[in-house]
């Protein structure tokens, strides 16, 4: 069970600290929640913790791994990964291909190997289709297998993201908005498949906007304003400090 650890954190573009000061803890096993109105840091935070922007001053862990400077590839080689905020398919490519795009990480044979269709290779691209069918499958979406990625509706393509994302079997994911733009139906879908990831062990960094999604699914929030904690609590304990209060609705 590895829980990520960052230790305060900050990042400053030309003097303005997008990040600052920042100490979270993200465990193993549970549905760890990071809000904030516009522009208060979430998505800079994540790319700190994946290796696409570099830390200013603090450290990150993942366990015992120190990966405050590790490159994004290696962070992903720990175990670490994430969607994006803006939908980021190969939009001609099948949907299941999308996702089979996923396993690189895990990936035994080489490239040349698959492309030469070596029976190795062959047999290995058999086993990843299965797995990406139950992962389309969890998702609902196993009937949709061949459709082109582009041509999804929009909900269809934020879950192609998410389970790109799982192909790799991560230990951390980290959603940036992964249900922005979707009804609360679908919202509450994708909630309950977020819960299940968690409950099977896996950690879970849920970034959002929507503050009463985040209050219904998560054990633990952080509240981040201009870059600030400006709390972090129990779901109850965040929505009721005056401090997060003011942050939403304005001084
Ligand atoms: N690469 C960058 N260069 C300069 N400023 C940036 C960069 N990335 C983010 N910022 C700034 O950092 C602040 C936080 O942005 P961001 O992390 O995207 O917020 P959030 O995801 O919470 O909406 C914003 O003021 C944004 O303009
Ligand atoms: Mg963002």
């Amino acid at each position: 069970m590895t829980a990520l650890s960052i230790d305060h954190v900050s990042k400053s573009f030309g003097g303005v600290d997008a990040v600052a000061d920042i100490s979270m803890q993200v465990p193993a096993g549970r549905i760890t929640g990071l809000i904030g109105p516009n522009g208060a840091g979430k998505t800079t935070l994540i790319n700190l913790i994946t290796g696409i922007l570099t830390v200013s001053k603090g450290h990150i862990r993942f366990g015992e791994q120190d990966i405050t400077q590790a490159p994004a590839h290696m962070v992903a080689r720990a175990g670490i990964t994430r969607t994006f905020q803006n939908i980021r398919l190969l939009t001609e490519a099948s949907v299941i291909d999308n996702v089979m795009i996923g396993f690189y990480r895990r990936e035994r044979s080489s490239t040349l190997a698959s492309l030469l269709g070596l029976p190795a290779a062959r047999k290995e691209t058999v086993s990843l289709r299965a797995r990406a069918l139950a992962l389309l499958e969890l998702f609902g979406m196993a009937h949709l297998a061949e459709h082109e990625a582009g041509g999804l509706a929009y909900g269809h393509q934020r879950r192609v993201e998410m389970m790109r994302a799982l192909a790799s079997e991560p230990a951390l994911i980290l959603l940036d908005e992964p249900v922005a733009g979707m009804n609360d139906v679908e919202a509450a879908e994708l909630g309950e498949i977020f819960t299940r990831l968690a409950r099977e062990g896996m950690g879970v960094l849920l970034i959002e906007h929507n503050v009463r999604f985040v209050t219904q699914l998560c054990h633990h929030i952080y509240v981040l304003d201009s870059g600030r904690m400006i709390a972090s609590g129990t779901p109850t304990e965040v929505v009721n400090n005056p401090a997060v209060i003011t942050a939403y609705l304005g001084a």
